[in-house]
Formats: C-alpha cells, sequence, structure tokens
C-alpha cells in the first residue's frame, strides 16, 4: 500500500512534465501551424480560449473596448480566440448577418447554448439553425410588425404619461431629483409585459421599481462568460440545489424570484385560454400557447415546414427572453438620449425648439402620435446617434462560417470558423463617423443623402437579417415617446452634477451595462 502511494506520488512530476508538454504543443499549433495562424492578433489570444474569458469574466465585459484596440493594431481582421475571428469592416457585415439565410452563416453554438441555461431548451434568440428560426420567428412576427405597434401605440403613449407624472412628482419636492435610470427601466418592463401577457407587471407602482429584476438578469448575465469557456460548469451547475446557489450568489435568488413571475404570467394567460375568457387583445403568448390554425396552414402553403405547436418548457424559455430582451437595452437608450441630450445646451435647445413647434402643448403625451414623431428630423437625429453610441448589443456576435468556407480580407477561413463581428466597431467606423466619440445628431440630418444612407447601413443596433432584434418597432416607440415627452415637458431638467461622462462608459455581456461602480442617471430641475 504504501509502496504504490509512493509509486504515485512519485509519478507527480511525471504527469506535470506531461502537461506541460501537452499544453506547449497545443499552443505551438494554433500559432503556427493552425488553419487561421496566418490571421494576426495578439499572442495569447491565438493559442488560448482564456483571453477573452479575462476581458468578459475577470475584467468584467471589456472586450469590446479591447477589440477597438486590437483592431487598430493589427487591421481589420483579427483572430481572438484560437478558432474565433472578428472583423471590422461595414461591407462584411450583409454576409455573415444580413443575408445569413442565404449565405447560411449561423449562430455558434459555444456561444449562445450557455444562455439556455442547464434545462437547454433552445430559445429563439440560441437556435442555431437559420431555417427552424424562421418557422419559429414567424409565428411571433406579426406581434411585433410596425403595423402591430401602432395599433397598440395608446399602451406606449399612457406608460410615458405615467413616466413624466412620477418624474413630475419627483422633481416636484424641494431639492427634487428624478431616478430615471430606473423608472426607465421599470418603464420598458411594464410596457413590454402589457404587450406581451395583456396583464402589466406595474413596475411603475413599486416603491422599488422592481429593481430586482433588472439586477437578476445583470447577474445571470456576468456567468455567460465562464460557461462559454468552461461549457462543463453548467450541467454541473444544473445539479445544485437552487437554494445552494443561492447561498453561493445571492442574486440568485433574484434571478429565480423573476423566473416565478414570468411562469406566472404565462400560466394567466394559459388559464385564460382554457377557461375561453376573451382577452383584451391577442398578445404573443396567446399565439405561441394555442397557435391560430389559419396562421399554421398559411406556412404550410408557402411550402414552409408546418408550425408546431411549442411544448410548455419552449414557450415559458421564450417568455424568460422575450420580457427580458427589451428591459435594459431600452432602457438604457432612452437614458443616454437624455443625458447626451440635456448634457449639450446647443443640442438641448435645437431639440426643444423643434418638439416646441410641433407639440405646442407640454402637458399632452396624449397629442403625439409615432408617425408625427418620427418625421421630426433632429429628435430623429438623437435617437440614431444614441442607438450608435450607447447600442444596447454592442459586443461581438459570434457565426460560423458555412460548409463552402468563406473569404474575408484575403483570408480563406475554413468550415467551422467561428467568425464575428459587432455593432461598437461598426459604429466607430472613422471612415463613417469622423469623430466617433463625439454625439452629434447632425450625421443624420445632413444634406448629403448618400453619406447618411452609408451611415444608415453602418448603423446595426438591432442587427439585420432573420435573426434581428424582433422587437426593435416597439423599442423606436418607446424612445421616441419617452425622450420627447421628457425634453418637451420641461425647460430647465438638468443632469444631476454628480453624474459625469466617466458614468456613461459601457461594458457587455450580450447586452450592454454601465460598470458597477458608474452612478446612475438622475435629473434635477432647474
Ligand atoms: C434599444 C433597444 C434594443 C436593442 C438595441 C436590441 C438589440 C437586439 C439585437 C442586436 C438582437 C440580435 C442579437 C443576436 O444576433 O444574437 C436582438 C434580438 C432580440 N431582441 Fe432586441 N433589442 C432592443 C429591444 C428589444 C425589445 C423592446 C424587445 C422586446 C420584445 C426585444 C426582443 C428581442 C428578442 C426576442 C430577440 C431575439 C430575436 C431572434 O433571435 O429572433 N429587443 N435585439
Amino acid at each position: 500500500m504504501s509502496l504504490s502511494l509512493s509509486f504515485l506520488v512519485s509519478l507527480w512530476p511525471l504527469l506535470i512534465s506531461l502537461w506541460v508538454l501537452y499544453g506547449v504543443s497545443v499552443a505551438v499549433y494554433r500559432r503556427y501551424f493552425h488553419p487561421l495562424s496566418s490571421i494576426p492578433g495578439p499572442f495569447l489570444n491565438t493559442i488560448s480560449y482564456l483571453a477573452i474569458l479575462y476581458q468578459q469574466g475577470i475584467l468584467e465585459g471589456q472586450l469590446l473596448h479591447a477589440l477597438e484596440r486590437w483592431h487598430a493594431q493589427y487591421g481589420p481582421i483579427i483572430r481572438i480566440s484560437p478558432n474565433e475571428i472578428h472583423l471590422s469592416s461595414p461591407e462584411h457585415y450583409e454576409t455573415i448577418y444580413s443575408n445569413a439565410l442565404k449565405t447560411g452563416f449561423y449562430k455558434d453554438p459555444a456561444f449562445y447554448g450557455p444562455m439556455e441555461g442547464p434545462i437547454k431548451t433552445p430559445i429563439i434568440l440560441t437556435m442555431i439553425s437559420n431555417e427552424e428560426h424562421r418557422v419559429r420567428r414567424m409565428g411571433m412576427n406579426p406581434f411585433f410588425s410596425r403595423r402591430s405597434v401602432l395599433g397598440l401605440e395608446q399602451i406606449i403613449r399612457d406608460k410615458t404619461e405615467k413616466l413624466v407624472n412620477m418624474a413630475e412628482k419627483s422633481l416636484g419636492q424641494i431639492g427634487g431629483e428624478f431616478d430615471v435610470h430606473r423608472a426607465t427601466r421599470a418603464l420598458t418592463v411594464d410596457i413590454i409585459t402589457e404587450y406581451a401577457y395583456a396583464r402589466s407587471w406595474n413596475y411603475m407602482d413599486l416603491a422599488d421599481w422592481g429593481e430586482g429584476y433588472q439586477e437578476a438578469i445583470r447577474a445571470v448575465q456576468t456567468f455567460f462568460p465562464w460557461f462559454q469557456a468552461f461549457p462543463s460548469l453548467l450541467p454541473v451547475f444544473g445539479l445544485l440545489p437552487d437554494w445552494v446557489l443561492v447561498k453561493l450568489y445571492p442574486h440568485f435568488g433574484k434571478w429565480f424570484g423573476s423566473l416565478e413571475v414570468v411562469q406566472q404570467s404565462v400560466a394567466d394567460v394559459k388559464r385564460d385560454i382554457v377557461l375561453g375568457i376573451k382577452p383584451p387583445r391577442r398578445t404573443i403568448f396567446h399565439e405561441l400557447i394555442d397557435p391560430e390554425p389559419a396562421i399554421m396552414n398559411v406556412e404550410a402553403v408557402k411550402g414552409l415546414p408546418l408550425r408546431q405547436k411549442l411544448p410548455d418548457v419552449v414557450v415559458f424559455a421564450d417568455a424568460v427572453n422575450v420580457t427580458g430582451a427589451g428591459v435594459e437595452t431600452t432602457g438604457a437608450t432612452i437614458c443616454r438620449a437624455l443625458y447626451e441630450v440635456l448634457d449639450s445646451p446647443e443640442i438641448s435647445q435645437k431639440l426643444r425648439e423643434e418638439l416646441k413647434t410641433a407639440l405646442p402643448d407640454p402637458f399632452d403625451v396624449q397629442e403625439m402620435s409615432l408617425v408625427e414623431l418620427e418625421k421630426l428630423p433632429y429628435l430623429t437625429g438623437v435617437i440614431k446617434e444614441t442607438l450608435r453610441v450607447s447600442p444596447g448589443v454592442p459586443g461581438h456576435l459570434p457565426r460560423v462560417v458555412p460548409s463552402t468556407g468563406a473569404t474575408f480580407e484575403g483570408h480563406t477561413l475554413p468550415p467551422g470558423t467561428v467568425v464575428s463581428m459587432s455593432a461598437w466597431s461598426m459604429h466607430h467606423n472613422t471612415y463613417l463617423f469622423p469623430n466617433p466619440d463625439k454625439f452629434d445628431p447632425t450625421r443624420w440630418t445632413n444634406p448629403d443623402v448618400d453619406a447618411v444612407h452609408a451611415r444608415e447601413r453602418a448603423l446595426v443596433s438591432f442587427g439585420r437579417g432573420t435573426r434581428n432584434c424582433i422587437g426593435q418597432n416597439l423599442a423606436m416607440c418607446e424612445l421616441y415617446y419617452s425622450v420627447a415627452s421628457i425634453i418637451r415637458r420641461w425647460d430647465d431638467l438638468k443632469v444631476h452634477p454628480d453624474f459625469g461622462r466617466e458614468d456613461v462608459k459601457l461594458v457587455e455581456f450580450l447586452l450592454s451595462y454601465h460598470p458597477r461602480k458608474a452612478r446612475k442617471l438622475r435629473l434635477v430641475g432647474g
């Protein structure tokens, strides 16, 4: 016994040497003999997946800024991990994203898979096959079409009016300030839940404005980079009881709580269907739980596979996705627009003048219509410029090269190579957006129509192609109403003196956030 133990102990140096030798051989292969070895990139990235984990997991969501530095150093095509290439020239976006159904680029399972959690239920965001995704998405599209959003404009108008009333109440107190950060996230939750379930969660009525929900989403997202780097961790997490996870990381408690609320909303819709209770209007979840036979047949006629009634677990997973996807993204964009406008006397004066002419009564949000607001060029410039400098999903969105292979920037990429681009680097392209860090709404109102069209093609905040953002019409409607009504309502509104440009810096875990230490936007009266 003692002999075999001492024998095993004596093997340790050998085992460690073999392990080091294996590591060195893998690194040498990846750096010098791998099919992507001719593509430039930082040394550590080319030999190990841990380089991305360092940016995302240890430094917390910094990859988008690192990509900018690496492109400046190595050029328009860079190797950011042993099997992933990142491209910065806008000309490639069409091949990888806009025309993906034709070109065959599909979502990277290693990046999106961990977002499904341990239950591994493909949600609309994470489905790998573009064709299967198209069938699933077809049932949802009508609920988010422009026509549908225009038909439900009153919901957004009413909720925005509530937001303005909340601001009025806060600012009316002596020394009052309006916590627009939390309020806008509550607004976006209330809109999407009314829209999706015909039952708003009414977070704007709660004392803490449902802050725990946003915190829960963020907390869960900070785990993505770890599960992407070490996929085998995920099933281990799946085996741990909830109470252990909560002990390890208290934010999980909020996350489990939020899942229960989503589950309740889906159950309420289901109960109404079973009891034959007619909803105020048919929502996306009425459709997913109990699809209209007519819509399913139309798809069959068009030669597409017949859409299936989804299992409960998939409906629930999509509910978690649809409810969460539009909260931080839209709330943060509204806040950034307000910050940029109020931080610049020139921009706020121009926007106020335009709004005063279009909306003579500052108190009447109900007088506004989206179609009229969209016709206001400066307001539109402010919104587009905000989506440029603060894209809700700014980072790399990895896709896999299909079986045909691909060539970019003179480099041939074999099938299976992961290739990505990011809204952040598209929006900071210095040719299309000179002085890219400057917030300048006139980039979009410029009389040079061709230049504006080129910029519009490069503005990819909502993605492009069949995998683009399903909620973009809704998000745009929320942006127009909230920015217009708050700026029009007060002439003397200001950013709280505590808040500065350093607080709008972005970090990214698929969705963008502000660094934990950043202050949250508050507004004060004049
Ligand atoms: C300013 C606000 C928003 C921005 C910038 C944004 C951006 C995006 C982007 C870039 C994608 C594609 C992600 C990828 O390729 O992996 C996406 C997908 C998605 N977004 Fe949004 N989004 C916003 C608001 C919303 C809203 C309000 C909803 C509410 C319904 C929503 C729901 C979704 C869903 C469900 C997907 C997955 C779609 C699919 O894969 O078919 N988003 N979003």
